[in-house]
């Protein structure tokens, strides 16, 4: 069995908000995605980005962008992040009464289609929906903020998604977002996720850049075959 390469995806909610443009191109090199918090203080109560902040960097860089929408209403502002050229579009499961339609929505619209799983929810009831996504992501933390405390605990979601998508031959990378850091990512690694939002981590480090290189060889290392 292959293992596919992880991804890493620097979060930019820890980077210099002035500075945005500059606190990409830091990491562009060696990260696969970037990953961008949009916070709605409504579905979270923290406020981050939107749609033109979004725009504006897709212009200034041609890294993936990995859009998570922690907002009470993606079934109207999903689409958009898709047409401003996200590679992945991500929304919670928590607000949305249809994922699947919107799913569909966000693939022909050109991007890849997540859902995400924040930290009280169980994974069960979404497991059947994993064939319309191509991306799962489930949080280690509760959804708001950065540099919060990693929860191992919320592994057990990775391991039975992983188990679900291994079973019935799904593409789909399993994404954590949440504390992932040198002293977690191997955790995360071993119970089968396959992509890793890293946030304090890459930004509050002196070398942005080689914070994603260490943490992609600490993922490499632990990493399963499915
Ligand atoms: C929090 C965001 C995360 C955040 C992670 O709700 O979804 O992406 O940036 O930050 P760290 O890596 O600092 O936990
Ligand atoms: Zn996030």
């Amino acid at each position: 069995m292959t293992v596919p390469p992880p991804v890493i995806a620097p979060s930019i909610l820890a980077a210099d908000f002035a500075r945005l443009a500059e606190e990409v191109r830091a990491v562009e090199s060696a990260a696969d995605w970037l990953h961008v918090d949009v916070m709605d203080n409504h579905f979270v109560p923290n406020l981050t980005i939107g749609l033109p902040v979004v725009q504006s960097l897709r212009a200034a860089t041609s890294i993936p962008f990995d859009v998570h929408l922690m907002i009470s209403d993606p079934r109207r502002w999903a689409p958009g992040y898709a047409d401003a050229g996200a590679y992945n579009v991500t929304f919670h499961a928590e607000a949305c009464d249809d994922p699947v339609a919107l799913a569909k929505e966000l693939r022909s619209a050109g991007a890849k289609a997540g859902l995400a799983i924040d930290r009280d929810t169980p994974i069960e009831p979404y497991l059947d929906l994993l064939p319309s996504f191509d991306t799962l992501l489930i949080m280690t933390i509760k959804a708001g903020f950065g540099g919060q405390r990693f929860l191992p605990e919320l592994l057990d979601k990775v391991r039975a998604a992983r188990r679900h998508a291994a079973t019935g031959h799904l593409e789909l990378r399993i994404e954590v977002d949440g504390g992932i850091a040198a002293d977690t990512i191997e955790q995360a690694a071993e119970a089968g996720a396959d992509a890793f939002v890293a946030g304090t981590a890459v930004y509050g480090a002196a070398d942005p850049a080689e914070a994603v290189r260490r943490l992609r060889a600490l993922a490499e290392g632990s990493m399963r075959p499915a």
